[in-house]
């Protein structure tokens, strides 16, 4: 396994790599990588030649009021993780690196960004398309796989793909969870375990809305409960709302597939959990 720490090293290698006629699929992460991140890792391996994994974690994605400097990062048990899925490549730039000091240029999707987190952090899904397309220019990759978990910014990534023709196919994967139903996500680590234990609330009434809605037709009572439920284990929500996939507007006669998302504070950490499912 080769590990890059430089955009010209990684784009030369990405290069001679398509220019040798072998297929690439990259797996953007921001590191600190979990069950979640090794199963993308799984769906690259079968489908290309080589693997990259980036780890950068992406001071554009960040307000400054968030996370980003407690941010957890573990670079030793990443490597590992990576060398036992079969990876070929770890790419872990400095920011140094990745952006020249007088960068001013953003790619920004403007619609499918606009409702759930995006709403909740207005300046999030410039910075994810802006670091993907830079990404997605440095790898060269054929293929490109992201998790469910975070489904809004598979379909803005979807659609900056296609609007841009970048010649790459975003791959969907599963959303992973852990046994007890908590979505896998590197900030679970920020949770005591009273906090863990009361989150669970987000996915148990994601499916319990998700049954009324089906049986109803309906969702706002649905939402109404699913809200309750989780204030009522502690929770701050954030939004539970559910959206059409295609468009990311209030589901009509012509929608077919939802994603009924949640987002929630348990003590300082948001979580984000979905489910995605056919009307
Ligand atoms: O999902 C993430 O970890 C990040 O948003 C991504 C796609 C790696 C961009 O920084």
């Amino acid at each position: 396994m080769q590990i890059f720490k430089t955009r010209r090293e990684l784009q030369q290698f990405a290069l001679g790599a398509r220019r040798s006629g072998k297929s690439i699929a990259l797996v953007p992460t921001m590191g600190f990588l979990h069950e979640g991140h090794t199963s993308l890792m799984d769906i690259a391996r079968s489908k290309a030649d080589i693997v990259i994994v980036s780890i950068f974690v992406n001071p554009k994605q960040f307000a400054p009021t968030e996370d980003f400097d407690r941010y957890p990062r573990d670079f030793e048990g990443d490597r590992a993780k990576c060398e036992a899925h079969g990876v070929d490549v770890i790419f872990a730039p400095e920011i140094s690196d990745m952006y020249d000091g007088n960068s001013s240029t953003w790619v920004e999707e403007t619609i499918l960004s606009q409702p759930l987190c995006g709403a909740s952090r207005p300046t999030f899904y410039r910075g994810v398309t802006t670091v993907v397309a830079k990404l997605f220019l440095l790898a060269q990759p054929d293929y490109a796989v992201f998790g469910l978990k975070d489904a809004q910014q598979c379909f803005v990534i979807q659609r900056m793909v296609r609007d841009l023709d970048f010649p790459v196919e975003i791959i969907p994967a599963p959303l992973v969870r852990d046994a007890d139903g908590l979505a896998l996500s590197s900030r679970n680590r920020y949770l005591s375990d009273d906090e863990r234990r009361r989150a669970l609330s987000i996915h148990q009434s994601l499916l319990k809305a998700k049954e009324r809605i089906i049986r109803e037709k309906s969702s706002a009572n649905a939402i109404a409960e699913a809200v309750a439920s989780v204030t009522a284990a502690g929770g701050r929500v954030d939004y539970i709302e559910i959206l059409d996939c295609d468009t990311m507007t209030a589901p009509n006669s012509e929608t077919r597939r939802v994603i009924l998302a949640a987002a929630a504070f348990f003590g300082t950490t948001r979580l984000i959990d979905n489910e995605i499912f056919e009307l």
